[in-house]
């Protein structure tokens, strides 16, 4: 019989009477196992419900902040305001937003709110350590009831800030390749953090990786442009600085050669013959400047033949425009065509732009007898060094002096060594010669 035909007490002494005690017994069980089956069904919805709760809560406030992430990109303010909304959520005391540092894997405070927000944001939590280093290594959640009694617990900050950390919630920030940092709070004040709370802290946690991965993008392009900018700038600098001090003033020396053969036509008309000579002298170089200053804005023979004619190219017409230094060039390659390998474009311009730079510093500062240039490789890496016998000079110093001077040379250099995926090493000291080596690694297909 079915336990929905039971309505009333009346109902059940009937069966009593009509059934036998075996059936009896049965029918007890199906009741128990269909009260019990209710009582699972009632927790399944009610945990579905809190997720749910949880889900919506965190859907509010993820579209909340979408509005002002698409309104700002200054990831501070986001991120403060996504800790203070997530505070409000949790009820919570105090909450942190910290980035995992490269290359040393340190944890250090972006964002803090709460009493000791400003007293936190110089700590830096060493690799692995604490309950946020743990986050950041396992890239899993925690939930800390008692922290003072957690060995987990990293306890310098209560103990120089002398706050009082009770219960923790702590999740990842997690990109789609790692986890950039972790996003924590602290003393929720109605009793220990749940399962919800921590499935909102987590939903909300993705949404802070995407808004600190936009602004990372943004910044980054902001400073991809800026450096843009300032190259152009500096090539804009160097080619106004040679066509000054180059072809501008051959081509005034022309103009007084003019002037002194008009005028000797009429007076001493053999004067001439030997001021055309110095003429065509003059037309001559300044016709070879123009033609390096051309070739070093855009060395076409490096996109079409590579690295080393672009350089034998290059060392021939400085060569040919000072005789006081002397350059070389010195190629080895271990490779069976003992050439060396054609490497991507960009990382060839900027092995070339980096010999252009410290070439023209040698012979503009050195005031060197050889400069070298030398071309290693290794294995799968090439290694560039640009030698000089000259002066020297103090490295602390120029380093320091930078924001002043507006030279930037040397940064260049190194900036462009970084973006090839190389290494730049520079060695100098007074009297003792400069030596820059670059080092990139061979990709080969
Ligand atoms: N090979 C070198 N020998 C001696 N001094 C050098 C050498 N290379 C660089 N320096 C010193 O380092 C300074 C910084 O060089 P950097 O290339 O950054 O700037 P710059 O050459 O003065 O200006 P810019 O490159 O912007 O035209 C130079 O001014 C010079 O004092
Ligand atoms: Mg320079």
């Amino acid at each position: 019989m079915a336990t929905s035909h039971l309505r009333t007490e009346h109902d059940l002494k009937t069966v009593i009477h009509q059934w036998n005690r075996e059936k009896l017994e049965r029918y007890a069980i199906s009741l128990t196992e269909a009260m019990n089956n209710s009582r699972r069904k009632l927790s399944e919805l009610s945990a579905l419900y809190e997720t749910t709760h949880a889900w919506l809560q965190g859907l509010t406030l993820v579209e909340e902040i979408g509005q002002h992430l698409s309104a700002t990109l200054n990831l501070n303010e986001v991120l403060e305001l996504l800790l203070r909304r997530v505070s409000e959520a949790l009820n919570v005391v105090d909450g942190s937003i910290l980035f995992v540092e490269e290359p040393s894997g340190d944890l250090v405070f972006q964002t803090s709110l709460g009493s000791i927000s400003e007293e936190v944001k110089p700590f830096r939590i060493p690799k692995g350590e604490g309950i946020a280093g743990e986050v950041a290594e396992t890239g899993i959640p925690i939930r800390v009831d008692n922290a003072q009694e957690d060995s987990r617990h990293f306890k310098k900050i209560d103990q120089d800030t002398g706050f009082l950390t009770r219960s923790i919630l702590c999740v990842p920030l997690r990109t789609r390749e790692k986890t950039i940092g972790v996003m924590e709070v602290f003393n929720k004040r109605t009793g220990p953090f749940t399962d919800q709370d921590q499935l909102l802290l987590s939903s909300i946690a993705n949404y802070a990786a995407i808004a600190i991965e936009n602004a990372r993008l943004h910044q980054s392009v902001l400073a991809e442009k800026d450096r843009v900018l300032k190259a152009q700038e500096r090539v804009s600098r160097r080619l106004q600085r040679d066509l000054h001090d180059g072809p501008t003033q051959l081509v005034a020396a022309l103009e007084m050669s003019i002037d002194f053969c008009q005028k000797a036509l009429d007076k001493d008309p053999s004067l001439v013959r030997a001021e055309l000579e110095n003429m065509a002298r003059i037309t001559k170089k300044a016709t070879h400047q123009m033609r390096t200053l051309l070739f070093e804005l855009r060395p076409l023979v490096l996109e079409t033949q590579g690295l080393v004619p672009a350089l034998k190219s290059f060392v021939k017409r400085r060569q040919a425009d000072d005789d006081k230094t002397t350059l070389h060039l010195v190629i080895r390659s271990d490779a069976p065509t003992g050439q060396i390998t054609r490497l991507k474009s960009e990382t060839e311009s900027a092995l070339f732009a980096i010999v252009q730079e410290a070439v023209n510093n040698a012979l503009k500062h050195a005031h060197a007898e050889n400069i070298y240039i030398k071309l290693t490789q290794r294995g799968n890496r090439l290694a560039v060094t640009i030698l000089d016998d000259g002066l020297g000079f103090e490295t602390k110093h120029i380093i320091k002096d930078y924001e002043q001077r507006g030279s930037y040379g040397m940064v260049n250099m190194k900036e462009r060594a970084e973006l090839a995926g190389g290494t730049l090493s520079l060695k100098s000291a007074p009297g003792a010669g400069t030596e820059i080596r670059v080092v990139v690694p061979i990709n080969q297909p």
